[in-house]
Formats: C-alpha cells, structure tokens, sequence
C-alpha cells in the first residue's frame, strides 16, 4: 500500500505537471490514461491496438463491449476484485474512478487524436 501511495503522490504531480504545462483545462481522459498506463497496462492492452501482456486480461477498449463501464466506477472506488487472483485489487478515489471510466469510454468511440 505504501508503494501505492507514494506512485500516486507522483502522478498527481506529474499530471499536475503536465496540465500546466499546455493547458490549465481539466482533462479527465488524459488523467485517465496516465492512471491506467500506470496501473493496468503490465496485463492489459489500454490502448487502441495490440494485445494484452497478460493474454488473460481483457483489453481495455472490448470493456465497453462487456459493460456499461460507467458500472465500473464504484468498483474502482471500492476495490476491483475479479474471480481471478491475476488481478490485484485497486482503489481508487472518486475523481481517478472518474478519470478512468473517461479513458475508458474515449476508447469506445472514434479517435480524434490519431
Ligand atoms: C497483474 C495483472 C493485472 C493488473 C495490473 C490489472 N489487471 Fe485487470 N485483470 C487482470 C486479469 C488476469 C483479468 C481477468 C480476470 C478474470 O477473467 O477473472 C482482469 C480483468 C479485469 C476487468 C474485467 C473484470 C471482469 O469481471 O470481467 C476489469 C474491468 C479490469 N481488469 C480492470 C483493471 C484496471 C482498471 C486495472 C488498473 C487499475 C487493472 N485491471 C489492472 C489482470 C490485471
């Protein structure tokens, strides 16, 4: 737990970072993107192409295929836990939850960045 802590202590200052670096405007997606880059993407693909590290884990962008991933908020707050002991467990608070279910969601519709 405490190495949880201390690597989002330096993502709240790196995305705070960055923000200030080209826009002072909020961009949960982005912030999203940093969180799940950070946290997930060691077993999960979290972008748009390529496979999963871990083959198990389900890419991000087929979650919108599975759920309404707005569902997956209160598990990120409360702790995912899934039937698999692959998955560690993650809380996060309301405004990560919020951040991730942003990114996840920008997947599920066209790129306006690419
Ligand atoms: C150590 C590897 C690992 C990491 C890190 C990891 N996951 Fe997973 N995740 C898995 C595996 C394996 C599964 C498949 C579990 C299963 O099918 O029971 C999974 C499944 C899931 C599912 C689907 C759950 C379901 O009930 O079908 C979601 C949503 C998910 N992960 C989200 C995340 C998020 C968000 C993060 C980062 C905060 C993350 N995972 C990080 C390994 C991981």
């Amino acid at each position: 737990m405490r190495n949880i802590c201390g690597a989002i202590a330096i993502l709240a200052w790196s995305s705070t970072a960055m923000a200030g670096a080209s826009t002072p405007v909020a961009d949960p997606i982005a912030d999203g993107k940093v969180l799940v880059d950070a946290y997930c993407s060691d077993c999960h693909v979290v972008g748009r192409t390529g496979e999963s590290p871990l083959p198990i884990a389900p890419r991000f962008r087929d979650l919108n295929l599975r759920y309404d991933v707005e569902d997956l908020s209160e598990s990120l707050v409360e702790g995912i836990v899934t039937a698999h002991e692959a998955m560690p467990e993650f809380e996060f608070d309301p405004i990560q939850a919020a951040a991730i279910i942003a990114y996840l969601k920008s997947l599920s519709e066209p790129d306006k960045n690419q």
